[in-house]
């Protein structure tokens, strides 16, 4: 009697262990399993770069509807032509503020980016002038060239003949910063005042303007050129 209880315990501890066994042996790890619940792993929506038949080509991935923007990037109004250039000589303005840290941030740039053909003075004799490998760098002083702040921030974007594009080697800001600097080369071979040194005399001006317009209004109530004032401190 107590025999067949132990041959029947062992034959169920059999049992249990062949299941266990066969069981485990359809685990696979390079293989995914049972799903039990596949909404819980499989997207309802279309995979990034799946392949779906409702879709041309059979492809999930797009190209971005036309028109499209990337996020951070402001476009550039202005053509790649003469007279797109013109146009950004005349009228397109530099955004950033005037600070020796934007100044010395265009400084490091320029080193890196222009001063191969530019010259580190920006009077064209960078050392690929000098060996020839590069002709026609003009001298940012050439009084030929009406060489503004929009207008280097213009040949940045779209390069000029022989020189290249570095719209894809710098960002908004830093191409601000550089035309900055160039700026600061270009009144340094005309023997003219800074960026900063015009900022800060204009600073000095506008200081003067708003006490002559104190004593102005305490005469006169109408205060009509506060505009103009105020057009001062901005520029
Ligand atoms: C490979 C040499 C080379 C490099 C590097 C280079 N330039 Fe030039 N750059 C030129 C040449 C050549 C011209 C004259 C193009 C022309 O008028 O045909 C020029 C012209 C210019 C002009 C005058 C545009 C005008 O209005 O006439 C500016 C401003 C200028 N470059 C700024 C820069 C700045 C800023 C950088 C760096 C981001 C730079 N360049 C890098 C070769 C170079």
């Amino acid at each position: 009697m107590k025999k067949t209880i132990n041959m029947k315990k062992s034959l169920n501890i059999t049992i249990a262990l062949v299941a266990a066994f066969s069981l485990f042996s359809c685990f696979n790890d390079k293989k995914p399993n049972y799903q039990f619940m596949p909404n819980m792993y499989e997207p309802v929506g279309y995979e990034t770069y799946g392949e779906y038949d409702v879709f041309e080509n059979e492809q999930e991935a797009k190209l971005p509807a036309e028109g499209s923007i990337p996020r951070g990037w402001t476009p550039y109004e202005y053509d790649n032509t003469t007279e797109g250039l013109n146009l950004a000589k005349a009228e397109s303005k530099n955004p950033l503020e005037i600070t020796e840290d934007n100044i010395s941030e265009g400084e490091a740039l320029y080193t890196i980016y222009c001063a191969v053909c530019h010259g580190d003075k920006g009077d064209g004799q960078g050392i690929l002038a000098e060996r020839e490998k590069f002709l026609g760098i003009p001298s940012y002083a050439d009084p030929g060239r009406e060489i503004t702040m929009g207008g280097i921030y213009h040949v940045e974007m779209y390069g000029l003949n022989a020189m290249g594009s570095y719209a894809s080697q710098t960002n908004e800001k830093e191409r601000w910063q550089i035309a900055m600097h160039v700026m600061d080369l270009k009144a340094a071979l005309n023997g003219e005042p800074s960026l900063l040194e015009t900022v800060g005399a204009k600073a000095v001006d506008s200081s003067n303007t708003e006490t002559s317009q104190v004593e102005q209004n305490e005469t006169d109530t109408e205060g009509e050129d506060v505009s103009e004032a105020s057009e001062n401190e901005t520029n």
